[in-house]
């Protein structure tokens, strides 16, 4: 698991929107360190499950905070279309710079902060590590966007950050208890949902607490829209 190192002062309190964070925060410092990593375990989850169900057309996947694209390219590889979106331009510059991007014609990017992005509608959404970094007070709103996108038997992918994480304090972070979880995911048919707890480092070795969701979920047919 490796997030970024974690550059916050959280004495700070001249605080500035997150997408500004997104621009500001060292980003490239952990694009640097994560560079060359395998996709995410909830992304190659979702994949194979939709490998199993037979479809026709290309299937068409949301890479929503993108990062360097270690996910977008393994979407590419496995024959999906992509929109790739991120806050930072050094994720998307080091996107469309990967030398293992398969047909980049399928590959469209965004630069764009979660707060205020439109959502197109897409068959998987995929957030690696990305939506704790949405505003607190822009995160209902952004996960029903989120909801509203993908498509009845579509699914969602990703991680969101517990209560008991070291970063939970930090005033612009976006982080929920097994409750909120629960309830964010009632939409879905939850297929994967591993808590991860435990002590260890962020991607430039600082130590912090964990607490991770690992989250794959399938939309219901008869899901509500619009929250
Ligand atoms: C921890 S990285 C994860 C990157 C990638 N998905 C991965 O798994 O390695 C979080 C990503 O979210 C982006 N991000 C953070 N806050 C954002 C915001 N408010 N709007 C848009 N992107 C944001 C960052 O630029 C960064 O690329």
């Amino acid at each position: 698991m490796t997030p970024p190192t974690e550059k916050h002062d959280t004495t700070d309190t001249d605080l500035k929107p997150a997408f500004v964070y997104a621009t500001t925060r060292d980003w490239v410092g952990y694009f640097q360190a994560i560079d060359g990593r395998e996709p995410r375990e909830t992304l190659v989850e979702a994949i194979k499950r939709f490998d199993a169900e037979a479809v026709e057309a290309t299937r068409f996947a949301v890479d929503l905070g993108c990062g360097e694209g270690r996910d977008s390219a393994a979407l590419l590889r496995a024959g999906w279309k992509v929109h790739a979106i991120d806050g930072h331009p050094d994720g998307i510059r080091r996107l469309i710079s990967r030398g293992d991007l398969d047909d980049p014609s399928r590959l469209t990017m965004q630069l764009a902060p979660f707060e205020s992005v439109e959502l197109p509608a897409c068959d998987l959404l995929n957030a690696s590590f990305s939506l704790p970094f949405c505003r607190p007070e822009c995160f209902e709103t952004m996960w029903t966007r989120i909801v509203d996108a993908i498509r009845p038997d579509g699914r969602f992918c990703g991680q969101l950050f517990g209560d008991r994480d070291s970063w939970a304090k930090i005033p612009d972070r976006s982080h929920q208890t097994r409750e909120q979880v629960e309830r964010l995911l009632e939409p879905f048919d939850v297929e994967q949902m591993k808590e991860d707890e435990r002590e260890g480092e962020d991607s430039h070795g600082t130590a912090k607490h964990w607490h991770v969701f690992h989250i794959v979920a399938k939309k219901k047919q008869d899901a509500k829209v619009g929250g």
